[in-house]
């Protein structure tokens, strides 16, 4: 149980006298949840979760409400006992000390909250509580902020965390997240392809750790289950032999991930030649097929084009380029690649290949993985050689070595 925090009186200090306390952190025993958070929940502070509907955020932190053995207040404004003990029966393991409570006037709940003193308290969501102080309908940009607020000011008062469910819709807006980031002390966010079972967890903010870090978890029928090895999920087995498909060794914030991407490329019977790509810019796929036509002179122009990113991820990182451009090329000309090989470069306008950032962790988990061959960029490669990482690293300076030396 959380001591409450004694009232004592303010005055300004030096940073000498300010005594460094270590923040109390609680072991959510979930894996990707500590890494998101910095190495767990700490003391006080208020975590909003945000996400489009239907992406599993009840789901994450019902989940964590049943396997942590820990006090908790279940707080949901969106769904009715009955809902909510029907998901707790799907995840399979209950927690006779979590307390649901359909409630959505917040002061009801933060009076409740003092009398039950739970270590944690989860609210679903912030868009259906209501503060009587507010004469606005419950969602409503004053609304939202008022309750956030009010949970705020008790987290800090109690020292007991609160974790905020907020819905975000695909434009990324209404009145929710947005408007409480600077409020809260963690944004996470939790995003995926509700076609597919892969959920990414991004830290967006965090007044204790790091923002770069990602949790990756799979729904399956049983809830959520972390995934701590994800590069082996997104590849498929190479028995196919077929060709258009090449791996890039990309990062996900600090996290090296292999990932397959995949390009069909069929002559344009009808007009207008198409462009598609899911999981990956449209433009910058444009840009990499013009670049392919001036240096090398292969003929996209007359060619349908369709992209993929396959697990329905979605990727940003630059270093893609050399893998998608692989894949163009093996697809173009109906060779395979072979699955031991991957890829980590960015390609410019020019058809240099350039350096990416994190090199030696991508080949790392290159070598960890059992890949034969990593071909990066030649420039600023010196900081990888002579190093033993278990794959064999081999350096393209242009597209034209690329051709070369993989495709013959
Ligand atoms: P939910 O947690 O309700 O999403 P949110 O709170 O973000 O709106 O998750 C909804 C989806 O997850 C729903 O389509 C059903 C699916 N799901 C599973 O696939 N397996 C499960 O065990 C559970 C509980 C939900
Ligand atoms: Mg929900």
């Amino acid at each position: 149980m959380w001591r409450i925090a004694k009232k004592e009186q303010v005055i300004p200090k030096t940073l000498q006298d300010v005594i460094a306390t270590h923040e109390f952190r609680i072991d959510t025993l979930d894996g990707e949840l500590n890494r998101v958070l910095g190495g767990g929940i700490v003391a006080g502070s208020l975590i909003l979760v945000g996400g489009q509907p239907g992406i599993g955020k009840s789901t994450l932190l019902l989940q964590l409400a049943m396997k942590l053995n820990k006090k908790i207040l279940y707080v949901s404004g969106e769904e009715s006992e009955a809902q909510i003990k029907m998901r707790a029966d799907r995840i399979g393991v209950t927690n006779s000390a979590c307390f649901i409570y359909t409630e959505v006037n917040v002061s009801q709940i933060l009076k409740e909250a003092t009398q039950l003193q739970p270590d944690i308290i989860i609210v679903d969501s912030i868009q259906t509580l209501m503060s009587p102080f507010i004469d606005s309908t419950p969602g409503s940009i004053s609304q939202v902020r008022e309750c956030t607020g009010e949970l705020q000011r008790f987290a800090k008062e109690t020292n007991i965390p609160i974790f905020i469910i907020g819905h975000i819709t695909k434009e990324g807006g209404i009145a929710g997240p947005k408007l409480l980031e600077h409020i809260v002390d963690v944004v996470l966010q939790f995003e995926g392809d509700q076609h597919y079972a892969y959920r990414i967890l991004r830290t967006l903010k965090n007044r204790f750790g790091s923002t770069d870090e990602i949790g990756i978890y799979a729904m399956d029928s049983n809830g959520l289950s972390e995934v701590s090895n994800p590069s082996e999920l997104l590849i498929s087995p190479d028995d196919t032999h077929l060709s258009g498909s090449a791996i890039a060794a990309s990062l996900e914030g600090l996290r090296p991930l292999l990932l397959e991407t995949q390009a069909l490329v069929s002559p344009a019977i009808y007009g207008t030649p198409q462009r598609s790509a899911t999981g990956f810019d449209l433009r910058r796929l444009s840009m990499l097929l013009a670049v392919l036509e001036k240096r090398c002179g292969l003929p996209f122009g007359q060619n349908d084009v369709f992209l993929n990113i396959a697990g329905g991820l979605k990727v940003s990182d630059p270093s893609v380029d050399l893998a998608i451009v692989a894949a163009l090329i093996s697809s173009l000309q109906d060779i395979h690649i072979s699955k031991k090989l991957c890829f980590a470069g960015e390609v410019g306008l020019s058809g240099e290949i350039r350096p990416v950032s994190r090199i030696d962790q991508r080949i790392q988990e290159a070598g960890r993985l059992g890949f034969e061959t990593i071909f990066i960029s030649k420039y600023k490669s010196e900081i990888v050689t002579g190093k033993n990482f278990g794959v064999e690293v081999r350096t393209l300076s242009r597209i034209e070595d690329l051709l070369r030396e993989v495709f013959g």
